[in-house]
């Protein structure tokens, strides 16, 4: 056995005895930790059959589960599963190329088969749920042709980074369109609704910048908060669909404090999330985050994935529009981002980074690219909260 082999065996071990003790992060070392293991263990051909082959194709049939329902088929079974047959009837599928569809997805680890029949398992049955649906559909629809034309794209432009925010990066090359990805979304239904759906389920079951042992909330928000010149605890700026908000008030509600919380977002979300529901645990503004801040001198406002889609000139110009609300020595700014570690990149990182660069040729910033940006709209980071396993960091900033 390599030495290799042997230190991540070590650091594998180490990593399941944390998990037992339920130590947070342990679970993401453990899953890190096994994946080194395999790609450390694979030969040339079997990781070009994984990867090249084995994941496609796992991906293009968890496309077709979504359209036929197949995974809420196998959840309804429960324990008994279901024949071949009968998911045939029930998805549509003939049945030939059902068996070989569902056998690919056992091979995979996704679904179960014995005593002659398919079984849910707890992430299939996770995955039938509408928000994960809807985040496949977005993945296999918008995203992956973004990554597919990476080598057509980058061989024509020379392989030289796209112009940051340009309106020809591999987004529109692979759609063909010149429309921005948000413009594109909206024109392109329902390609809107499965990514708010997406961002919503990206990083569920990962802790929140406001959950216990990550972001001091008690401490930094609602001590010291003053209702003198405004009585706004919390703006979630550009906050979409409000799934931040509703948790944070879930865990802060009025026996906490005594502020008002308010989602902002472009007029057609908010629209939305006003229809959807009459009885919000937030105020919801329609508010474009290019133009002044209506909200002046609130305790915080936070920015959940918002810079990481735009340019540093954007990104200035999105702040210098924010900075005139701030109250200097009280207002915070909490941008709940990733910071890349240049040492250390992690798959959440680096995976989320290529992301930008396919659909808004942006990029996810190291700490000091963080530094230079909210420096030049006159901000400057007061501390960087992290929490174990989790991409997103809480950058807390305010008016230097
Ligand atoms: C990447 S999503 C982040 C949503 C939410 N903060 C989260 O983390 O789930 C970016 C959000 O910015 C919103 N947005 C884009 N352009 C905007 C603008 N000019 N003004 C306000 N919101 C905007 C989008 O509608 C979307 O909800």
């Amino acid at each position: 056995m390599s030495s290799s082999v042997s230190s991540l065996i070590e650091s594998l071990v180490a990593a399941g005895k944390a998990y037992e003790n339920n130590e947070p992060g342990a679970r993401e070392a453990l899953i890190d930790n096994s994946r080194a293991l395999a790609t450390s263990l694979e030969i040339p051909s079997e990781f070009l059959q994984r990867s090249f082959w084995a994941e496609p194709a796992l991906s293009a049939s968890i496309r077709i589960a979504v359209n036929v329902k197949l995974f809420q088929h196998l959840k309804e079974s429960g324990e008994s599963g279901l024949s071949a047959e009968v998911l045939s009837a029930k998805t549509g599928i003939d049945i030939v190329l059902l068996q070989r569809l569902a056998r690919h997805l056992v091979a995979m680890h996704l679904l179960t088969f014995r005593d002659g029949a398919f079984h849910a398992t707890i992430l299939s049955n996770g995955l039938a749920e509408e928000n994960y649906q809807d985040s496949i559909a977005f993945c296999y629809d918008t995203a992956r042709p973004s990554f597919n034309g990476f080598p057509e794209f980058f061989q024509k432009t020379e392989y030289k980074s796209p112009s940051l925010g340009t309106l020809d990066g591999p987004f529109q090359n692979a759609h063909k369109t010149q429309l921005p990805f948000f413009d594109w979304l909206i024109a392109t239904p329902p390609n809107l609704q499965h990514f708010d759906s997406f961002m919503s389920a990206y990083r569920a079951g990962k802790a929140n910048w406001y959950d216990p042992g990550f972001y001091p909330v008690a401490e930094r928000l609602i001590t010291g908060f003053d209702t003198s010149e405004s009585d706004v605890l919390l703006v979630d700026v550009g906050g979409g669909r409000g799934h931040d908000m509703a948790l944070f008030c879930a865990q802060y509600d009025s026996s906490a404090h005594k502020g008002r919380v308010v989602l902002q977002d472009r007029e057609p979300v908010i629209a939305a999330v006003k229809e959807a529901s009459q009885n919000l645990p937030f105020e919801a503004q329609a508010h474009d985050f290019f133009t002044p801040q209506p909200i002046k001198g609130a305790r915080a406002y936070s920015l959940h994935s918002i810079l990481h889609d735009w340019s540093d000139e954007d990104g200035v110009k999105i702040l210098q529009n924010l900075a005139p609300a701030l109250r200097k020595g009280y207002s915070r700014v909490l941008f709940n981002e990733i910071v890349v570690s240049e040492e250390k990149p992690t798959l959440a990182a680096t995976s989320m980074d290529l992301m930008m660069l396919a659909h808004f040729a942006v990029r996810e910033r190291t700490e000091a690219e963080w530094k230079g940006i909210l420096e030049n709209a006159g901000l400057r980071i007061t501390n960087i909260y992290t929490y174990p396993g989790v991409a997103e960091s809480l950058i807390e900033a305010e008016l230097a």
